[in-house]
This record gives C-alpha cells, sequence and structure tokens, in this order.
C-alpha cells in the first residue's frame, strides 16, 4: 500500500511522465503537422484518457490484486463474464512489447549523457548533431549495450520492490525536471525560433488532420497516461481507500500534459532557429537538445543532467510497464519477486534487440507496409493494444461492475454527476476510441475501391 495518495500520484505521475512526453510527443507533433494534433491530442486527454484513468484506478482499488487477478476476481464477486478477463491478458502482453523497444530508446538517452558529458557537443554546428546520431544508430553494437545498461538498472529496481527507492527518486526527479526544462524553455524563448516555434504548435490546420493523425494523437493520449494495459490498475490496486479519486487522476494528467507542452516549446524554436525540419522522426529530441546545450554556458552540464533525467523519467515509466506481469507471476505462482523480474527482463532484451536491428541491419525490412520490426510492436501496441483494452476496460467499469460498487469508488451516488459519469464512460469514451480505431480502416478500403 502507498504511505499516502499524494504518494500514489508521485508514482502514478513516474508512470506517466516518461519518453512518451519529452521524446515521443514532440516528435509525433512534428510529423503530424503541429497545432492539429496537439489539438486533438488535448481533446483526446480529455474526453478519454481522464475518464479512462479513473476506470483503471477505481477497478485496481476495488480489487486489490494484479491486474489479470482483480478483473478476475470482480468477475466472481459480481457475476460478471469470463471474456473481461482478457484486459488483464492484453494489457501484460502490451507491457511486454512496449517495454523491449523503450528500453532501446531510454537506452539513447544514457549514451547522451556521456556524449555531452565528454564535451561532444561543445559548440556544435546542426550538421554535426543530426551526423552524431545516425553514425550511432548505425551501430547495432553501442546501442545494445546502452538498451542492456538501461534493463539491468530497470530490473534491479523492480526486483528489490520499488516503494523506496521509487519514492524518493520521483519526489527529487520531477521538480528537477520541470526546472530544467523552463532553463531549455528560457533558451528556446531567446534563440530567435520561439515565435515559428509556438505557431506550429498552436496554429490549427484542419488540412494536416486524417484519419491516421488522429488515431495516433488517441494512442498517444493511451500512452502518455500509462493507459489500457493496466500499469495504473496495478497501482490503483496500492491506493488507500479514502483518497479521491477524481482529484487525484486529474492531478496526473495535467502534470503530464504540462511536460508534453513544455518539451514541444523547448525544442520546436531550436529547430526552426537552426533550419532543422520539425518532421524527423524519432531522432528530433536526441538533435536539438544537444544541439542546444552545445552552445548554451555550462551546456554541457546541463546536458548531462537533462539526459540523466530523462533516464530517471524513463526508469519509474519502465518499473510501471512491468508490474502488471510481474504482481501476477508472483500471485499465481508464489514465484520469488526477483526470478520474476529477471525472466520478465530477459523477454524484453531480446524482443528489443529487434527494435535495435530495425534502426541499421533490418531498416529495409518491412513487416507489413512501411513498418520496420520497431514501427510494428510500436504501431501495434500504442496504437491498436492500449486504445481496445482502454474500451475494455470502460465498458467493464460501465457494465462488468454494478452501479453502487463504482458509485461508492468514486464518492458519487446518484444525482448529475453519476449519471454524466455513466455517459462518458459507458458511451462517449468508448465510442470515441471505437471510431478512431476503425476509420484507418475505412480509409484504406475507400481508397482500394478507389473513392478516397
Ligand atoms: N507513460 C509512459 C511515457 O509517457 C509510457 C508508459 C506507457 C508507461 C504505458 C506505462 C504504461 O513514457
Amino acid at each position: 500500500m502507498w504511505s499516502s495518495s499524494w504518494i500514489f500520484v508521485l508514482a502514478a505521475a513516474g508512470s506517466a511522465v516518461g519518453l512518451g512526453n519529452i521524446w515521443k510527443f514532440p516528435y509525433i507533433t512534428g510529423e503530424n503537422g503541429g497545432g492539429a494534433f496537439v489539438l486533438l491530442y488535448l481533446g483526446c486527454v480529455t474526453l478519454v484518457g481522464i475518464p479512462i484513468m479513473m476506470a483503471e484506478v477505481l477497478i485496481g482499488r476495488e480489487g486489490r490484486y494484479s491486474p489479470i487477478n482483480t478483473v478476475r476476481a470482480l468477475i466472481q464477486q459480481h457475476k460478471s463474464s469470463s471474456m473481461w478477463v482478457i484486459i488483464g491478458w492484453m494489457g501484460m502482453l502490451a507491457g511486454f512489447l512496449i517495454l523491449s523497444y523503450y528500453a532501446v530508446i531510454a537506452g539513447w538517452a544514457l549514451h547522451y549523457i556521456v556524449q555531452l558529458a565528454n564535451g561532444s557537443f561543445d559548440g556544435a554546428t546542426a550538421e554535426f548533431a543530426n551526423d552524431a546520431f545516425d553514425s550511432f544508430l548505425a551501430d547495432p553494437w553501442r546501442m545494445v549495450f546502452w538498451q542492456t545498461v538501461f534493463m539491468v538498472a530497470t530490473i534491479f529496481i523492480v526486483a528489490r520492490g520499488v516503494t523506496k527507492g521509487l519514492e524518493t527518486a520521483i519526489r527529487w526527479f520531477m521538480p528537477m525536471l520541470l526546472i530544467l526544462l523552463v532553463v531549455l524553455l528560457g533558451y528556446g524563448v531567446t534563440s530567435g525560433g520561439f515565435e515559428q516555434g509556438f505557431d506550429f504548435m498552436f496554429s490549427f490546420h484542419w488540412e494536416s488532420v486524417t484519419a491516421e493523425s488522429v488515431l495516433i494523437a488517441m494512442g498517444q493520449a493511451f500512452f502518455t497516461l500509462s493507459l489500457g494495459m493496466g500499469a495504473i490498475m496495478a497501482y490503483g490496486a496500492y491506493m488507500p481507500s479514502n483518497a479521491s479519486i477524481t482529484k487525484t487522476v486529474v492531478t496526473i494528467a495535467v502534470l503530464d500534459t504540462v511536460v508534453a507542452i513544455a518539451a514541444g516549446l523547448a525544442i520546436f524554436p531550436i529547430v526552426f532557429a537552426n533550419g532543422l525540419e520539425p518532421s524527423q522522426g524519432p531522432g528530433l529530441m536526441f538533435v536539438t537538445i544537444p544541439l542546444a546545450f552545445g552552445q548554451m554556458p555550462l551546456g554541457a552540464l546541463f546536458g548531462v543532467v537533462f539526459f540523466t533525467l530523462v533516464s530517471f523519467a524513463a526508469i519509474t515509466s519502465a518499473i510501471s510497464l512491468t508490474e502488471p506481469a510481474l504482481a501476477y507471476l508472483v500471485e499465481e505462482y508464489n514465484a520469488k519477486r526477483w526470478r520474476v523480474a529477471v525472466s520478465v527482463g530477459v523477454i524484453c532484451w531480446v524482443l528489443g534487440i529487434g527494435t535495435v536491428l530495425s534502426f541499421n541491419l533490418w531498416s529495409e525490412t518491412y513487416v507489413v507496409g512501411e513498418l520496420t520490426f520497431c514501427g510494428f510492436i510500436d504501431y501495434v501496441s500504442q496504437n491498436i493494444m492500449l486504445p481496445l483494452g482502454g474500451v475494455l476496460i470502460a465498458l467493464f467499469a460501465a457494465y462488468g461492475l454494478p452501479n453502487t460498487v463504482v458509485g461508492s469508488q468514486l464518492g458519487l451516488r446518484e444525482g448529475p454527476f453519476a449519471l454524466l459519469w455513466k455517459v462518458v464512460i459507458g458511451f462517449i469514451a468508448p465510442v470515441a476510441v471505437l471510431i478512431v480505431l476503425i476509420a484507418p480502416i475505412f480509409d484504406v478500403v475507400l481508397e482500394f475501391l478507389g473513392l478516397g
């Protein structure tokens, strides 16, 4: 059990704030045309993310086991369909897939700590920063090395049990991360590209919105809030009974969003001021940020601190990715926690090698369409499994559990708010997600028929 609701907020925020905010959000915003994407994403967080996070927390707190066993217990208790267990299984699988590539990208951040520390980027040009990143990606050995370091660190923490280490780490790193983002923001404001960067993020161009970008925005909302795979449900199981779910969830979502927007506002001005491309993909953060630090006084120092914090942010998220599987395996087989942790780690590490190779030896090998191994795992887990898991979680909260249970968890017994909650979680959120999931299929069909 977390010692207070404040610790729950910290742990859940530690899970939510990660590479999704600082690395992924800016680069997919860049790839999807900027402003329109940001607004879609904000819409998804408010309309779908917050209610589904509330559902996950309340289910976890009601069941008080790992997600799989929580759902099982609630099914038994309330005689609902055994089909709901799929929520737990799919979530566990999604956790494995996401962690496999998450560790690779987090490894990039570790690599950059060293690069900044040894002064490689002092006074660097945009071209140098681009080349440095490309040559790193071309080298599978270096990538595997850093991926391994990250995995070992994660499994080490997870195996020892998380409460103490995690709590202290988060207490320090969250405020520091915010301060450093403000420093970078300050640099962005004075870099000469701020207006352009701001415009790029906040001016809405309808023509750049496709069914695909709506799906990506929805996937990102799930990913960045750690929803749809049971991580928040597993954490909810340790939440004190007297804490308000609504208040804590809104706090977490706001915090997470503030970090993502701040990262975007720090990165895009630097992109424009240096004549870089906003749409350059996964390397965006790894090119612009070292570039900016390379030009600041004490940049090497700030740079080291920055990438260290990114790595911390990644580790607190990675821990939560393993928690549903770990808690389940420990409960079910009465296994030692460290054994389970090592096994989970090895599986994710092996899968991660595929991601490493997707950037070099397999960069021209496509699993489907234009998706490399890494692209495929990322797409399926983030854009399909998480949203689908979210729909099932919403429907389970709405129709698999009695209203009285949900009402007492949320402190909403009757009246207009209880009704509003029911409409949002039982209809608006799942239907919105389903439309978004199905729309790209229509697009493909229309194109196939020559009507698109
Ligand atoms: N929310 C984390 C991030 O933004 C990633 C994550 C996804 C963590 C799903 C747990 C579960 O980086």
